[in-house]
């Protein structure tokens, strides 16, 4: 723990112990009165168990850090409930969350990347890019239209049946997909490009989806397979999806940085991308953004793939990067909401399709 201890919950999907990540199956969806359920059940125990470990009675905390945005709006309800009982209980000082803003910032738990930083976030539930300026402040260069990558990836799986997989039953679809590529030729598939003719860093993955569903009843009609039957071609599908996926980040995430260098917006030394969110954990996806990044004289920061998915030590961090920063600091929390719905920062993306920048051929695959 340190030197400011404090508690965490979290919003999200399911609960996480620190440090243990409860993967998030293929088979499972989310039901959101089922999430909230499993979070009334087991936040107590939970929270108990991190207490314990850390050694840390609940008197010696500095302040709890509960994310009340965005999310799941039964989830962010119970952890919210559950926080203030704490407070009322313990006299602490309340410091709430915004989920993406403690993604944005876990990479300075490790390595103190200084602000101003662009940050691309990449989760199940998100797809944005951002200038980090501060603590609390970010400015929003784009982000999805329609579903998020790991939305996407989690979808493919599904559609593909990897539950039904030997070696992927135990994984999200993400992880699947990047276990199944490795031994696959994505060019067997050619898929097209998201918004190629969109000159900004807005994403979107529906119409990719829809392409692989396509491939995928045409290769079932073809072979004669069942849904819920394994295809044959399966890890070209995932190569190809995994591939189409990343070049669409790597496309967007290069606008940002020539947007970026363009309006000043990140320092003239040591300018740095930080990568984080639960498909940040993908390695083709993080070789091929260093090739980016490499071209364009920026650094690369990722946290390891344990703290780039969901986790309550990223919103114990933020809350300690509040409490250093004096922001957020909550002394009588009686009027505080959770907001499933919260964009991050100031939305800049309307000057960045006004920029309209062409960003240049870039060899992406090795
Ligand atoms: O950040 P996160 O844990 O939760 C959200 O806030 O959404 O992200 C979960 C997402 C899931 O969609 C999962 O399939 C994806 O991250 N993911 C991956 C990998 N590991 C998890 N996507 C691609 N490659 C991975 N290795
Ligand atoms: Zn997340």
């Amino acid at each position: 723990m340190t030197p400011e201890q404090l508690w965490w919950t979290k919003r999200g999907t399911s609960w996480e112990k620190p440090c243990i990540l409860r993967k998030e199956l293929i088979s499972s969806g989310i039901i959101p009165t089922v999430a909230q359920k499993l979070h009334k059940e087991h936040i107590e125990n939970v929270v108990q168990e991190a207490i314990d470990k850390s050694g840390v009675s609940p008197c010696e905390l500095t302040a709890i850090a509960t994310t009340i945005k965005p999310g799941l709006a039964l989830s962010l309800k119970v952890g919210l409930e559950y926080s203030l009982k704490l407070i009322e209980q313990y006299k602490k000082p309340f410091i709430p969350i915004h989920h993406m803003e403690a993604h944005a910032l876990t990479v300075r738990m490790l390595h103190m990347v200084e602000f101003p930083f662009l940050v691309l976030l990449v989760s199940g539930g998100h797809s944005l890019l951002a200038v980090a300026r501060g603590v609390s402040d970010f400015l929003l260069l784009g982000q999805t239209l329609d579903e998020a990558p790991g939305d996407t990836l989690d979808k493919v799986a599904r559609r593909l049946s990897l539950k039904n997989h030997p070696a992927c039953h135990t994984m999200s679809g993400g992880e699947a997909i990047e276990y199944l590529a490795e031994m696959g030729n994505r060019m067997q598939f050619e898929l097209t490009q998201p918004m190629s003719q969109h000159l900004d860093c807005d994403f979107s993955f529906a119409g990719l989806r829809n392409q692989v569903n396509q491939i995928i009843i045409k290769k079932e009609r073809e072979e004669g397979f069942q849904m819920g039957q394994i295809l044959p071609c399966v890890n070209d599908i995932a190569a190809a999806v995994q591939h189409t996926v990343t070049a669409h980040l790597a496309k967007r995430t290069h606008r940002a940085i020539l947007f970026c260098k363009k309006e000043g917006l990140l320092p003239q030394s040591n300018p740095a991308l930080v990568v984080s969110g639960g498909v940040a954990s993908n390695e083709y996806v993080r070789k091929v953004l260093s090739i980016v990044t490499e071209a364009n004289g920026l650094s690369l920061h990722c946290p390891p793939p344990k703290l780039c998915t969901d986790n309550g030590i990223m919103i114990a961090w933020n809350g300690i990067e509040k409490l250093r920063a004096g922001i957020d600091v909550i002394h009588n929390p009686k009027g505080i909401r959770y907001e499933p719905k919260a964009p991050l920062g100031i939305d800049f993306s309307e000057q960045v399709k006004i920029a309209a920048l062409k960003v240049p051929y870039l060899k992406l695959k090795t």
